[in-house]
C-alpha cells in the first residue's frame, strides 16, 4: 500500500514554511497573468502554427486552436481549483501527492520534467529560427553546421540562449518577473500587430478550401500513423476532418504554460484568490489571440506556401511588407526569450518540491543564501535545455512535449474528482462548476487529443516513463520523507528529517 501513501495537504503547506528550503512570496494576481502570457504565447504561435497549416489542416487551423483551447480550458479549471487548493511549489506533482498517492505523484512529477525540460528546448529551437531570420536581415549568414536545422549538425544559437537564460534566473525570481513584464508587453503588441495589420492583406480565395481534402502523408510508415490510426489499421494521413484534430494535438503546444502559474503558487502572496485568476485569464487571453492569428495568417498565403521555420515574419514579406516582418522577428525573439525562463523556472520549481520530499536527493533544494533561488536545480536544468536545444530538431520535441502535458492535465482532472471526496473539508479558493462533468469532460478531451498523435510519440513517451519507474524504485521509493515518516509512525519532522533517521 506504501505506493499509494500520501501527502497530506497540510504537510505540504507547513513544507513550505522550512526556512532552509523557503521561497520568496512576492508575486501578486496581475503579475501571475503577466507571467503565464509570458509562458503561453510562444513557438506554438510564433512556428507552429505555419507546420500545422501547411502540413496537417490547412487554413482549417483556426479550429484545431479552439479544439486545442477547449480542452485546456477544462483542465484549466481542475488546475485552478487545485492550485488554489493545494499552494505549494510543483503543480500537479505536489495536488497529485495530496490526492493520488505517491507513485502517481512521483509519475506525474517525471511526466512535468518531460514536459518543461522538452519545452525549453522547442521554444529555443524556435527562437533560433526567428534568430536566423534577423541575422538575415543584416546579412550575416551562420555555418550551416552551427545552425541548427534539417542539415546543422548543433545548434548553436539555441544552446547559448538557453546558458544566458539560466545564468539570469540563478539571479533572482523579481528580477526575471519585471524583465518578463516589459517583454510580455512586446509580444502581445507584435501578435496585435499581425492581427490588424496583416488583416488588409488577407485574401479571401485563400481560405478555400477551408478544410483541404485527407491525402496519404509522403513516405510515411506505421509509426507516423496517429494512434488513432493505428487502432483502425489505417495509413497515415494529413488533412481532411481528423487533420484538424491531429494539428490540434500539435497546436496544443500552444497553450502550454498556463500550468506553470500553478507552480508559482507558494511564491504568490494571496494563492487563493490570485492563482484561478492568473489561470483562467491568461488562458482565455491567449485564445482569442491565436485563433485571430491563425485566421489572418491563413488568409495572407495559401496554406501550401506558408512557412515552417518563422512563417508570420515570412507571411509578411510575402504580402511585400518587409519592416513589418522585421519587427514580428525582432518581437518574436525578445518573446521567445521569456517562454525558455519560464519553462525552466517551472522545471527547477517542480524538481525543487521533488526533491524536498526526499524524492529527488534532497541537496538539490538547498535555496541560494542571498538569491534565494534555488539554484542548484536551475543550473542542472539549464545544462540539460542547452544540451537538448542542440541537438534535436523542432516537431519531434514539440509533440513529445505535448503526449506528456495531456498525459498530466488528464491525471490533475481525476484528481480534483477524487480529492472532493477524499478531503471535502479543504477550502478552497476556486470550485470547479459542474462538478464532476468538467472534470470527467477534461479527462476525456486531453484522451482524445493524445489519440492523434503519433505511434512514434507514444512510443518515446512509455519508454520515458518506464525509465521514470525504474528511478522510482531504485531511489524515491526508499528516500521518501513521507515514506520514512510513516516507517517511524509520524509526519515528517519539520527540519527535513524525520525522526530517527539522519
Ligand atoms: N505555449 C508555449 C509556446 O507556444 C510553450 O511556446
Amino acid at each position: 500500500m506504501s505506493l499509494f501513501r500520501t501527502k497530506s495537504v497540510e504537510q505540504s503547506i507547513r513544507d513550505t514554511e522550512e526556512p532552509e528550503h523557503q521561497l520568496r512570496r512576492e508575486l501578486s494576481g496581475l503579475d501571475l497573468t503577466v507571467f503565464g502570457i509570458g509562458v503561453i504565447i510562444g513557438t506554438g504561435i510564433f512556428v507552429l502554427t505555419g507546420v500545422a497549416a501547411n502540413q496537417t489542416a490547412g487554413p482549417a487551423v483556426a479550429v484545431s486552436f479552439v479544439v486545442a483551447g477547449i480542452a485546456c480550458a477544462l483542465a484549466a479549471l481542475c488546475y485552478a481549483e487545485f492550485a488554489s487548493t493545494v499552494p505549494v511549489a510543483g503543480s500537479a506533482y505536489t495536488f497529485s501527492y495530496a490526492a493520488l498517492g505517491e507513485l502517481v505523484a512521483w509519475i506525474i512529477g517525471w511526466d512535468l520534467a518531460l514536459e518543461f525540460i522538452l519545452a525549453g528546448a522547442t521554444v529555443a529551437v524556435g527562437w533560433s529560427q526567428y534568430f536566423a531570420v534577423f541575422l538575415e536581415t543584416l546579412g550575416i549568414t551562420l555555418p550551416a553546421a552551427l545552425a541548427g536545422g534539417e542539415d546543422g549538425a548543433f545548434n548553436l544559437p539555441a544552446t547559448l540562449i538557453v546558458l544566458i537564460l539560466t545564468a539570469v534566473l540563478v539571479g533572482g525570481i523579481k528580477i526575471s518577473s519585471r524583465v518578463n513584464a516589459v517583454i510580455v508587453t512586446i509580444k502581445v503588441a507584435v501578435v496585435l500587430a499581425v492581427i490588424i495589420i496583416g488583416a488588409f492583406f488577407v485574401k479571401g480565395s485563400n481560405y478555400t478550401p477551408f478544410v483541404p481534402p485527407s491525402e496519404p502523408t509522403d513516405g510515411g510508415s506505421g509509426v507516423d500513423a496517429t494512434l488513432l490510426e493505428a487502432i483502425f489499421g489505417q495509413a497515415p494521413a494529413n488533412f481532411g476532418i481528423s487533420g484538424i484534430f491531429a494539428a490540434g494535438a500539435l497546436v496544443f503546444f500552444a497553450f502550454i504554460g498556463f500550468d506553470i502559474v500553478a507552480t508559482a503558487a507558494e511564491e504568490t502572496k494571496l494563492p487563493q484568490r490570485d492563482m484561478p485568476r492568473g489561470i483562467l485569464g491568461s488562458l482565455a487571453i491567449c485564445t482569442a489571440l491565436y485563433v485571430a492569428v491563425s485566421l489572418v495568417v491563413v488568409g495572407m498565403q495559401n496554406y501550401a506556401e506558408l512557412d515552417t521555420e518563422a512563417p508570420l515574419a515570412a507571411a509578411f514579406q510575402a504580402v511585400g511588407q518587409p519592416f513589418v516582418a522585421n519587427l514580428i522577428t525582432v518581437g518574436a525573439l525578445a518573446g521567445l526569450t521569456t517562454v525558455v525562463m519560464i519553462l525552466m523556472m517551472g522545471q527547477s520549481r517542480v524538481a525543487f518540491a521533488m526533491s524536498r520530499d526526499g524524492l529527488l536527493p534532497r541537496w538539490l533544494s538547498r535555496v541560494h543564501p542571498r538569491f534565494g533561488t534555488p539554484y542548484r536545480i536551475t543550473i542542472i536544468v539549464g545544462l540539460l535545455v542547452a544540451a537538448l536545444a542542440g541537438f534535436i530538431p523542432l516537431e519531434e520535441l514539440a509533440e513529445l512535449v505535448n503526449i506528456g502535458t495531456l498525459f498530466a492535465f488528464a491525471l490533475v482532472s481525476a484528481a480534483v474528482i477524487i480529492l472532493r471526496r477524499t478531503r471535502p473539508d479543504l477550502r478552497r479558493g476556486f470550485r470547479v462548476p459542474w462538478m464532476p462533468v468538467i472534470p470527467i469532460l477534461a479527462v476525456l478531451t486531453c484522451v482524445m487529443l493524445m489519440m492523434f498523435l503519433t505511434v512514434e510519440t507514444w512510443l518515446r513517451f512509455l519508454a520515458w516513463m518506464a525509465l521514470g519507474f525504474v528511478v522510482y524504485f531504485l531511489y524515491g521509493r526508499r528516500h521518501s520523507r513521507v515514506g520514512k515518516a510513516a516507517a517511524d509512525g509520524g509526519e515528517p519532522a519539520p527540519d527535513g528529517r524525520s525522526a530517527g533517521t539522519s
